[in-house]
């Protein structure tokens, strides 16, 4: 995976009116191994959005893009000692950032959480569709198949990339359409960084959630209705025998 972090240390920033001038220099840091041997460092000197001239660690120089860029690299990269001052600023900056961005991001790992539904049931020859929906895990990289029976579906499911949910979280969905048959089993096979071995969700056809809360509210209702029938019952009982049992 590529990793890229945009350190923005904007210089200075003319803005008095709607039509102001605006430089720039966000100082890039690229790397691709853990220990952070590999990192490059690109400095970009931006004004009013023309990127004129770049640091390069990796070149260990200033490459100019414009005309100006080019002169003001010509002049600045005469100087060597500034040249490394540049290159162990831009380090102590990038390095210092990344690595506590490795102890309280990069290498957690965050379980998904799971949901398997039907988005639209089967209707004459139409099929139906499932969708099974991973949310808030990290890292972004995961794996979400089908099982049907205890074989892996092949053909007939999409999904959506991994988004960001813009927190260090991201959720995928991915839809099944196929035709219910019955007595089959079909589940979602979730494979991530944080679980030890592959995770797998049951569909469960027999009842949707609303119907399972339709359910519930009648069964309320009816014991309900019971307890307070046994009451009334057992007071009118009360009452009566009572009546008997005063001598008259
Ligand atoms: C920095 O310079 C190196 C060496 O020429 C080059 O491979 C790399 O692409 C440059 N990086 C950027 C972001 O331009």
């Amino acid at each position: 995976m590529f990793r890229l972090l945009i350190l923005f240390i904007v210089q200075s920033a003319v803005l008095n009116t709607a039509d102001g001038h605006v430089m720039s220099t966000p100082l890039r840091c690229n790397w691709n191994k853990d220990d952070l041997s590999d990192m490059e460092f690109i400095e970009s000197y931006i004004f009013n959005k023309i990127n004129y001239m770049e640091f390069n660690s990796t070149l260990g120089k200033v490459v100019g893009y414009t005309k100006l860029g080019i002169s003001n690299a010509d002049r600045l990269n005469k100087d060597t000692a500034a040249l490394q001052a540049r290159k162990a600023q831009a380090e102590a900056a990038c390095k210092n950032n990344v690595e506590g961005y490795y102890s309280v991001v990069l290498s957690k790992t965050v379980e998904p959480q799971v949901e398997v539904m039907q988005v639209k049931k089967p209707d004459g020859s139409h099929p139906a569709v499932l969708m099974c929906s991973a949310y808030s895990f990290y890292p972004p990289l995961i794996k979400v198949t089908w099982l049907r029976n205890g074989k892996e579906v092949k053909g007939g499911q999409t999904s959506t990339e991994e988004m960001a949910d813009g927190d260090w979280y991201y959720q995928i969905h991915s839809h099944l359409e196929y035709t219910p048959e019955s007595g089959e089993e079909i589940s979602c096979v979730v494979e991530h960084a944080s679980f030890k071995k592959p995770m797998s969700y049951k569909w469960d056809p027999s009842m949707s959630e609303p119907d399972k809360s339709k359910i519930a509210i009648g069964a309320s209702g009816l014991v309900l209705g019971v307890v307070l029938s046994a009451a009334g019952f057992i007071y009118y009982r009360k009452k009566s025998s009572g009546r008997i049992l005063v001598p008259t």
